[in-house]
């Protein structure tokens, strides 16, 4: 288990200007480098990275929320994982349930997370469930996710990943979301690090940090970091306030 918590910014498509962007970054590091038990990351738009790259710092660093399959070439429109990694950036989202909507399979993102290790960066892999089921479907849904991500990815590399459990029903944007439980999160975490365990040794498995994510605010945080042994949090709609983010990074460092 890591020792430092892991507490991601999703900021998906926002702010709506870099200035903004500039601004909430600012101001998040400003305050975050007070909490010494945390490692504070902001996961924001590839046009703002550049900008931001001058900012981040060792109290909070970088991420991307996407990244090309492909290394360099003729591919209109995407991003490679070395122009990213070129910019300062430690962490990319992979695997969000929102591009996987967008048709992304799980071979499609099994190429990115090759692509983001071989740049030196951490990939953040994003499993979960579209519903929960009474036959506890949703279980083979999550171990399916991970055997055709993790598929082809050196054994030695598996250490380096993140995995952050996102169950689809509890993110802030789906459509009647309902809140996940530490409960919830518990069961699936030490899933999780079986089907892991399985995939490469208990040792290795139990290195892997595993996150939670979908609405959490600074209300429910405490309770999936400690009733849900979380070795930190995916923030999306909570990470666009400044003072909300940093309220869940005080939480989160005060956590022994
Ligand atoms: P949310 O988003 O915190 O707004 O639910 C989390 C995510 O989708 O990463």
């Amino acid at each position: 288990m890591r020792k430092k918590k892991l507490i991601i910014g999703n900021w998906k498509m926002n702010p709506k200007t870099l200035a903004l962007a500039r601004s909430n970054f600012t101001s998040i590091k400003k305050e975050s480098g007070t909490n010494k038990n945390v490692e504070a990351v902001i996961a924001a738009p590839f046009v703002y990275l550049p900008e931001l790259s001058k900012l981040s710092s060792a109290t909070l660093s970088l991420g991307a929320q996407n990244v090309s399959a492909e290394k360099e070439g003729a591919f209109t429109g995407e991003i490679s994982a070395g122009m990213i990694a070129s910019l300062k950036t430690k962490y990319v989202i992979i695997g969000h349930s929102e591009r996987r909507e967008l048709g992304e399979s799980n071979e499609f993102i099994s190429r990115k997370i090759k692509m983001t290790l071989a740049s030196g960066m951490t990939p953040v892999l994003c499993v979960g469930e579209r519903e929960r089921d009474q036959g506890m479907w949703y279980l083979s849904a999550v171990k399916t996710q991970l055997e055709e991500c993790l598929a082809g990815v050196a054994k030695n590399a598996i250490s380096k990943i993140v995995i952050a459990y996102e169950p689809v029903w509890a993110i802030s944007s789906t459509q009647n979301h309902r809140d996940a439980s530490p409960e919830d999160f518990q069961e699936m975490r030490i899933y999780i690090r079986k089907i892991l365990s399985d995939f490469v040794s208990a040792s290795v498995a139990e290195s892997v940090a595993i996150l939670y994510g979908g609405s959490v605010d600074e209300k429910n945080a405490v309770g999936f970091l400690v009733a849900g042994g979380a070795d930190g949090l995916l923030v999306g709609k909570s990470s666009l306030t400044p003072k909300i983010f940093l309220k869940i990074l005080k939480i989160a460092n005060e956590i022994k």
